[in-house]
């Protein structure tokens, strides 16, 4: 559309939306028509800065120029194939990737929660033909608090009701103990047809919660010592999120099953990858997993871009440090409704203290809107902080000037 087409209609797409479209979630009142690096644009012409990057798909920043122009040339000459048929370029994606993170094999699927379906479909085989778990008892070991998707498979795990209410009967052979719990996990993997421990290195959706220095490496010293599967979901922590290629880096943990998404296109399509050894992925044979359009040859040319970009322009260095700044930044700021400033890169949350008043949250979004800068609360009062990762220093100074400013007009309306 011509931007004299849409200009003033913030109204006319939310009601689009509100009357053709499913009620399943609950935006904030911006409709975007347009995004490059750390910007959108709202269909009025207004610039922002996104604090959100698409729950960290954006990490290359919006519409990144390499990302696109794999994503042009690649559609000019083969889109997709399916997997009755070799391609001229899964094979090659399949080796860039597996080199680049150190894996005999990649399994290549399209969204985040078909990468845990496929890891725990993984975990069970394992289980099945080299663990001799007896059949249809394997179980995985999740902790609460965790967000993987909203497949039935998924929200099984969940100990949120929202995810889960209303939704059942649910998955069996999952086991639900607390998150940052070593002991608790001790004890879990006791049970000899434990398959596989599921874990998100920091818990993204729930709020940002950062686990102990130290608990990543710990888990994954329980399972190798129970010869249990340590699966992590680096869905939104890893390709730079968090200043290490994956969050797990941080601990030097290897994960015997590493499951990707979101920023593994830039942002781009849904494509999702889960990386593991020839003990573990050579379990699966020919029909027994799969999906149309994983690994078609689009979505790994994309892939490839994506990587790249993260690699070519140091984005988890950068992700390392500007993190830093920014919590070193709003912890400086004095403020009478923050409760707690967490995060590691460029995975950040600020937690506000809303007393009885829940939208306190949401009102406040309202206002780093009217200033600027987009960011969306999460299970009512976490705020994300986590802007794409090409952000300049000079950029995320003039964010923290917005948050600073917002604060100080929203505390004076208090
Ligand atoms: C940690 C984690 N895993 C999995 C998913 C699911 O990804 P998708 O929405 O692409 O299915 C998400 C989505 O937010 C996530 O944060």
């Amino acid at each position: 559309m011509l931007m004299q087409q849409i200009l003033g209609r913030t109204h006319y797409f939310i009601d689009l939306e509100n009357i053709f479209g499913a009620h399943n979630y609950h935006p904030m009142p911006v409709v975007l028509a347009k995004g490059e690096g750390v910007f959108v644009w709202d269909v009025e012409g207004k610039r922002y800065y996104d604090f959100l990057s698409a729950y960290s798909a954006v990490n290359q920043g919006h519409c990144h120029p390499k990302i696109i122009q794999a994503l042009i040339e690649q559609a000019q000459e083969l889109t997709l194939t399916s997997r009755a048929f070799y391609n001229n370029v899964l094979g090659v994606y399949e080796q860039y990737i597996t080199n680049l993170l150190g894996y005999n094999k990649v399994l290549p699927m399209n969204t985040g929660v078909e990468g845990g379906e496929t890891a725990i479909k993984l975990a069970r085989k394992w289980a099945y033909t080299v663990k001799h778990v007896p059949e249809n008892q394997a179980k995985v070991v999740f902790v609460e608090g965790n967000f993987w998707g909203r497949t039935l498979a998924a929200i099984s795990s969940s100990t949120d009701p929202s995810s889960y209410s209303g939704f059942g009967p649910y998955m069996p052979g999952y086991v639900i103990i607390p998150y940052n719990d070593l002991a608790a996990l001790e004890k879990a993997l006791q049970d000899p047809h434990v398959a596989a421990f599921m874990v998100e290195p920091i818990q993204g959706e729930a709020g940002v919660v950062v686990p102990d220095k130290g608990y990543l490496r710990g888990a994954f010293d329980l399972c190798r010592k129970n010869n249990v599967l340590f699966i992590a979901d680096e869905v939104q922590t890893g390709l730079a999120r968090t200043g290490k290629m994956m969050c797990c880096d941080h601990e030097e943990v290897i994960p015997d099953i590493l499951i990707l998404g979101k920023a593994l296109s830039g942002g781009v399509l849904p494509v999702s990858a889960v990386l593991c050894n020839d003990e573990i992925m050579l379990c699966l044979k020919p029909g027994e997993h799969g999906s149309t359009y994983g690994g078609n040859p689009l979505a790994c040319k994309v892939a490839m871009a994506a990587l790249q970009v993260l690699v070519d322009e140091n984005l988890a260095e950068n992700a390392e440090k500007l993190g830093h700044i920014l919590r070193t930044e709003l912890s400086a700021i004095k403020s009478k409704i923050i409760k707690d400033i967490r995060g590691m890169g460029l995975l950040n949350a600020i937690e506000i203290d809303c007393g009885e008043d829940a939208p306190m949250a949401w009102n406040f979004c309202l206002k780093l809107k009217q200033n600027g800068l987009l960011a969306k609360p999460t299970h009512g009062n976490k705020i994300r902080f986590a802007p794409p990762l090409v952000i300049t220093e000079e950029q995320l100074y003039e964010c923290i000037d917005i948050i600073r400013k917002t604060l100080k007009e929203f505390e004076a309306t208090l």
